[in-house]
């Protein structure tokens, strides 16, 4: 399937085929991703799996456009995502103002921003000025240091309502598809069954419109933590560290190179 993905494709997903996401945050991965996923999402979470921070709030404006353009060189049909990263859209003005931006400087299809129904104001905004926004409810880990860390949503009947209500803000704010992340199951199912807009799960269960997961999990490349949600598709970090071993050995021995990696 070589044909670009809009937002049509994926509006037209809904409901008839799961959408596959994956982040990545360079080109050579993008490329080897693109074949096989429908959105790359050039995540805030670079900022943890990439530059090795605590968190993913301190990551800036310019560097998530510098991971798009890199990861624009390598995608050549994925629908591409963003994310705005923490205090980049504190109020309206400036919201359009740095969105703008990354779709100036970036071949973005849509931005994400993290949070329900109190920024439902700034996501009407963007829409209304030709931005396709994805909203991001459930767990938002730019509320990690506010919240005291990362918790599963959805456990009470209040939280339930407040998600469902968060989500049907954002659409009505004309919000093109919503992240639903670490969210007990049956309340993302009854959320996806809820919005007419495409719901992309992460910790939320099988009952949404698609899945997304960060690239290095999935590889099984992150070792610090592994989340319940997290299935790994590779073994990466044994393979790297093997192959890497591998070739420390063979350097410091001299078997690496022999006649066949020689000119
Ligand atoms: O930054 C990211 O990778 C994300 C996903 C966890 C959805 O927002």
């Amino acid at each position: 399937m070589n044909k670009k993905v809009t937002l049509k494709t994926l509006q037209s997903m809904k409901g008839n085929q799961n959408i596959v996401m994956i982040t990545a945050y360079d080109a050579l991965f993008a490329s080897l991703f693109d074949e096989y996923v429908d959105v790359i999402l050039i995540g805030d979470s670079l900022n943890m799996s990439f530059a090795g921070k605590p968190d993913t709030l301190s990551v800036t404006l310019d560097q998530m456009i510098y991971h798009t353009q890199a990861v624009q060189r390598g995608a050549k049909k994925s629908f591409l995502l963003v994310d705005m990263p923490f205090g980049s859209y504190m109020d309206k003005k400036q919201a359009l103002k740095n969105a703008v931006k990354v779709y100036q400087e970036t071949l973005a299809d849509a931005i994400k921003i993290e949070g329900g129904k109190e920024k439902a104001d700034i996501v009407r905004y963007l829409t209304d000025n030709a931005i396709a926004v994805f909203g991001h409810v459930g767990l938002k880990p730019q509320s990690a240091r506010s919240e005291g860390g990362y918790s599963v949503k959805g456990k009470t009947e209040e939280e339930e309502q407040s998600i469902i209500a968060d989500a049907l803000a954002l659409q009505e704010a004309g919000a093109v598809a919503i992240i639903v992340e670490g969210v007990k199951s049956g309340v993302a199912t009854k959320l996806t069954k809820t919005l007419s807009i495409p719901t992309i799960g992460i910790g939320a269960g099988n009952g949404v419109d698609g899945q997304v997961l960060v690239w290095s999990d999935l590889l099984g490349l992150f070792e610090k933590f592994v989340p319940k949600f997290v299935k790994k598709y590779a073994n990466g970090s044994n393979q790297v560290k093997d192959a890497v071993k591998q070739y420390a050995h063979e350097v410091r021995s001299g078997i690496f190179p022999d006649e066949n990696f020689r000119y």
